[in-house]
This record gives C-alpha cells, sequence and structure tokens, in this order.
C-alpha cells in the first residue's frame, strides 16, 4: 500500500521587502544577501496573522467536501505558539468546522515539528488506511532588526494531508534520524525573537545532515544515483546549496548536473518568503514539484532540521498521479500580487507586537479569508470573513 503526501498547500501574507533595500539600509553588499545567503526577498508577516490564521489560511486549500470526514487528526507543527497549553491545532480545527471526532494536537521540535507529524501521519494511515491526516507547519520566524538573523526571516504555513494513495509523493518506510541536545538556536518562553549561534547551526545542521545520509544509506543500500533531487530545510536558501555540496561528488558528472538544476528549482519559493521555520522543507518541495520536470516513480530525498536538535532524512517517489500545473499557475499569481514595503513599513509591521491586555486590531490591511481581530478577556479573536 502507497501512503504519502495527497496534497501540500501553503499560505503566506501578500506584504514583503525587496532584499536589495534591507542590504542597503544595512550597509551590506546586496551580493551579500542575494548569493552569499541566497534569499531575495522575504515576507512581513502582519499582526493581524499569527499561527493558527497562517495555518487556516493554507488549510482551507487542502480541506474540502470530498476528505472533511476522513480527517482522523490534525497535527500541528510550530514553534511560534500562542498559548502554553492550548494546542493551536484545537484553534484550527474550529476555523475550519471540522469533525469533532478527531485528535487534535500541537507538535514542538523547532523546525522540526511538522516533520514528525507526518512521520506520526504516515504511520497512522498505515494501520487506518481509509483516514487521512492534516499536518501542519506554521511559524513566522524573528531575529530582530538590525541582527544578523534578520536577513533569514520570513514566515507562513504549509498544510499537507497525508493518506493511502496519494497525488504527490509515496513515502517510504526507510527513514533515518539523530537527536543531540545542543544550543545552536532557541528562543526562550519570555522571548519573541530567537536567540542563535549562526556559524554554529550551520555547521550542526551539515554534520546531522552528513550522519543522516550515511545511516539512511546503510539502512536502504540505495546511493546517490537512486535519486533524482533532494529537498533541504531551508533556513536561507545557500545552507540547502551547502548541504548539496557536501554529497554531490557522490555523483557522475550528469547526474550532478541534474541535482543541481533540480535544486534550483526547489528553492525558487523560498527565495523569495525566507525562513518559515518548520514549513520551510515542504514550501522546498512544492517549489520542486512546481519547477523541475518530475516523472513518476522518480526518488526524492528530504533533509529535515530542527535546531537543538533533532534531523531526519527520508525519502519518497513521485505519485503516478503527480500533476503540478494548476499550483505552478496559482503560485505565479500570487507573487506577483504582492505588496512591496519600504524599509520604513517593514520596520514598523515587524515592531508592532500583541499587548497582554484586551485590544481590537485593525484588519483592513490584511485580505486574508483567516485573521486575529484581537484579544478579548485573554482569548484571541478569529474572523473567518467567509463567515462574516
Ligand atoms: N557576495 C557574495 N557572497 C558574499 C558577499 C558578497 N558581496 N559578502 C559575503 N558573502 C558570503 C559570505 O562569504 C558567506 O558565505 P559562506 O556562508 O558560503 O561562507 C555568506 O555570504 C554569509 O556571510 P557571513 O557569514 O558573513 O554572514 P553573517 O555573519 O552576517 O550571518 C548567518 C549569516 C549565520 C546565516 C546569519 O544570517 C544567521 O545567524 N541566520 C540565522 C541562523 C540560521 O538560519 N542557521 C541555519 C542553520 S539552523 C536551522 O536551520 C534552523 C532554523 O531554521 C533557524
Amino acid at each position: 500500500m502507497q501512503i504519502g503526501i495527497d496534497q501540500l498547500a501553503f499560505y503566506t501574507p501578500k506584504t514583503y521587502l525587496d532584499l536589495v533595500d534591507l542590504a542597503h539600509a544595512r550597509g551590506e553588499e546586496p551580493d551579500k544577501y542575494r548569493i552569499g545567503i541566497g534569499q531575495y526577498e522575504q515576507a512581513v508577516i502582519p499582526v493581524t496573522q499569527d499561527a493558527v490564521t497562517l495555518a487556516a489560511n493554507a488549510a482551507v486549500k487542502v480541506v474540502n467536501e470530498t476528505n472533511r470526514d476522513q480527517i482522523a487528526m490534525i497535527l500541528f507543527g510550530t514553534e511560534s505558539g500562542i498559548d502554553h497549553s492550548k494546542s493551536a491545532a484545537v484553534y484550527l480545527k474550529r476555523l475550519l468546522n471540522l469533525p469533532d471526532n478527531l485528535r487534535a494536537v500541537e507538535i514542538k521540535q523547532a523546525c522540526y515539528g511538522a516533520t514528525a507529524g507526518l512521520q506520526f501521519a504516515h504511520d497512522y494511515v498505515r494501520l487506518h488506511p481509509d483516514k487521512q491526516v492534516l499536518v501542519i507547519g506554521a511559524d513566522i520566524a524573528r531575529y530582530g532588526l538590525n541582527t544578523p538573523g534578520e536577513v533569514t526571516q520570513g514566515g507562513g504555513a504549509v498544510a499537507m494531508t497525508i493518506s493511502a494513495a496519494p497525488k504527490l509523493l509515496n513515502l517510504d518506510n526507510e527513514t533515518a534520524f539523530r537527536s543531540e541536545d545542543i544550543m545552536d538556536f532557541w528562543r526562550p518562553l519570555y522571548r519573541t525573537e530567537a536567540l542563535v549561534d549562526g556559524r554554529f547551526s550551520e555547521n550542526v545542521y551539515i554534520d546531522f545532515f552528513k550522519t543522516v545520509w550515511l545511516d539512511y544509506q546503510r539502512q536502504t543500500n540505495r546511493t546517490i544515483a537512486d535519486f533524482t533531487a533532494f529537498a533541504f530545510h531551508l533556513p536561507f536558501t545557500k545552507m540547502g546549496l551547502k548541504a548539496l555540496r557536501a554529497v554531490l561528488p557522490e555523483a557522475d558528472a550528469e547526474q550532478q548536473k541534474q541535482l543541481k538544476t533540480n535544486f534550483e528549482a526547489s528553492r525558487q519559493y523560498n527565495r523569495r518568503v525566507g525562513n518559515l521555520y518548520t514549513g520551510s522543507l515542504y514550501l522546498s518541495l512544492r517549489s520542486l514539484f512546481d519547477n523541475a520536470v518530475l516523472k513518476p516513480g522518480q526518488r526524492i530525498g528530504l533533509f529535515s532540521y530542527g535546531s537543538g536538535a533533532e534531523g531526519e532524512f527520508f525519502s519518497g517517489t513521485i505519485s503516478e498521479q503527480f500533476d503540478a500545473q494548476q499550483s505552478r499557475q496559482r503560485f505565479s499569481e500570487f507573487f506577483s500580487s504582492r505588496q512591496q514595503l519600504t524599509m520604513a513599513q517593514y520596520e514598523r509591521l515587524f515592531s508592532q507586537q500583541l499587548p497582554d491586555h484586551d485590544v481590537l486590531l485593525d484588519v483592513t490591511h490584511d485580505d486574508a479569508r483567516f485573521v486575529l481581530a484581537g484579544i478579548k478577556h485573554d482569548q484571541r479573536q478569529y474572523l473567518d470573513r467567509n463567515k462574516a
């Protein structure tokens, strides 16, 4: 039985910053950001969007009348949680109007949360092939104004349905993972911006990748020759290029060319959105699906990394039913409809924070279907414009 990713959707707000403007403002060479970091643009998340609304705006694209009653679980990966106790998945369930007889939980391990959800979903659907699991990765990546990490901010959400006979990717059963207590990137409960040891985090990412890649090959007897493409967690797209370069010498010249071409396809969307933490790998996979030339049966390798740290290498083959045509069209329309911000507008939006008391937010500048309209009696007030 084939189990895997049936649908994969993405949402990010329309407001963005051109990183050439950021480079000029911060006294850096634009090429440092565009080539050295590998980022062109960055999504800027308004205060009227949080992990729940980002997720809802992505998830409505994959939940419909044909699968609504099959969804048995929501596994919500995030490190931008809105409550220490209650899971974001429960809010999401209500916004999507899903039936009560399902499990709704949040998973946290930095940028690895959605992959944990995907793997748990894989196991669940193997036992319950008539069911589907909704897996979410939703985050807002914040390092702070005038920090080295600023150029690697961003945000958004991915929503995936995991099912039997999937339309996109059949997941292989073999997978290699590793966890270790490491302080490369973290965010204490009292902080709204992450703390990071930048260079160290890059080195740990590469070490984890090499280790789980070796472990995967040992388990499966597969080699790089079995792969058409790799998709990586992309905190910034140069990071994935560094990982790819670590294994490229294992491939012959022709395959190296193919892997490099497909890597370019896999980073197109991430270059323009920035880091979305736990959804990042899956935005890259969406970008690969939409922008590479892929055929059913071809094998894709995926590397997921969550600081702190957890890494996993797993794989899947392109489904017989694969068709990325419509998604490619929607993305190209989306990117051309975005609103570019000036530096002053970006800094103002970035600095707007929710107060710890009741507030009514101005939602007129946010055209999303789901928005955060305010806080009342310490409870977030969500608005579904289709119901308003
Ligand atoms: N033209 C071309 N390239 C240039 C250039 C120019 N004019 N000027 C500089 N560069 C290159 C540098 O040579 C360097 O390349 P290499 O990495 O290949 O050596 C690159 O641009 C970056 O330059 P610096 O190292 O000087 O950059 P920095 O010190 O300002 O910080 C950073 C870079 C460490 C990535 C920082 O942005 C950061 O801390 N980001 C957040 C942490 C992060 O994303 N870590 C990734 C692993 S952790 C993870 O994956 C989890 C997660 O999501 C956070």
